[in-house]
């Protein structure tokens, strides 16, 4: 399974931030935004990773981050010219993906939990679309799950104003190999991208798309505001100091995995 980083945008919430820095390289207590994501995809197991930047930023991501040897990892760097929606990645991350079966995280996404290494590595063997929920007071701010009672999912829907379901869908996706052929025909949405839920809607159509439930006590941050930033440094920092073990540390991770 090959993994990728989508770590572009505009991050115009985090303006004026953003206007000379990506939203992936900003400080999270002591890292950069993104080592918590890659930590995550690595803990999955995952050796392959494509990390998608803007033209501009793309270059310090590698400065930053190289190959990919510290942490026994490899790692390719794609542009994304324009952010033109999260499908997007599987076009432009085609020819890298090769067909395989993939896991996408979004850049801005923190995940952190006992055992979620354990549980991320049994989806190496996705069969159509893998997703998870996590129950939220602001459902209109993210993707949304509908269940029904055997807790199969029966609609999804991007940020809607008024949900009866409270089940956010984070930034952390598993597909098979058909997701770049499925990605290609999807259409722009009204707010000019192509739509996450979209690509999910087909997996749903063809009944191959699964949601699981993050454990209770996982925690989850989709850093996108300065709140989000600053309770996300707060969390880590907390963790760190009473646990003693770092939290979203490349480094760690790959001893942990004995890829050193
Ligand atoms: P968003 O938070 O939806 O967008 P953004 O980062 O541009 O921020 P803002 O809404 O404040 O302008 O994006 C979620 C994540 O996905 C984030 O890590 C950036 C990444 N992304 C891309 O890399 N390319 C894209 O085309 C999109 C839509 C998002």
């Amino acid at each position: 399974m090959k993994g990728i980083i989508l770590a572009g945008g505009l991050g115009t919430r985090l303006n004026p931030l953003t206007k000379t820095s990506s939203k992936q390289l900003l400080p999270v207590f002591n890292k950069p935004l993104i080592y918590y994501p890659l930590s995550t995809l690595m803990l999955a197991g995952i050796k392959d990773i494509c990390i998608i930047s803007t033209p501009k930023h793309l270059p310090t991501y590698e400065e930053l981050l190289g190959r990919g040897n510290n942490f026994g990892i490899k790692i390719t760097y794609v542009e994304q010219p324009r952010p033109s929606g999260i499908p997007d990645a599987f076009l432009v991350a085609e020819s890298f993906l090769e067909q395989s079966k993939c896991a996408l995280i979004l850049g801005d996404n923190i995940f952190h939990g006992s055992g979620l290494g354990r549980k991320l590595i049994d989806f190496q063997n996705v069969v159509g679309a893998k997703i998870f929920g996590y129950k939220v007071k602001n459902p209109e701010d993210y993707g949304v799950a509908t269940l029904d009672k055997e807790s199969k999912v029966t609609s999804l829907e991007e940020k809607p104003q008024l949900s009866a379901s409270n089940i956010a869908i984070p930034g952390l996706y598993f597909f098979d190999e058909k997701v770049c052929e499925i990605a290609k025909t999807l259409d722009v949405g009204p707010r000019g991208e192509k739509e996450i839920v979209s690509l999910l809607n087909n997996y749903l159509k063809n009944e191959l798309l699964n949601l699981e439930m993050l454990p209770r006590g996982t925690a989850w941050f989709d850093s996108g505001t300065f709140k989000d930033m600053h309770d996300a440094s707060t969390y880590v920092r907390l963790m760190e100091e009473r646990t003693g073990e770092s939290v979203g540390d490349p480094s760690e991770v790959a001893q942990k995995m004995g890829w050193l």
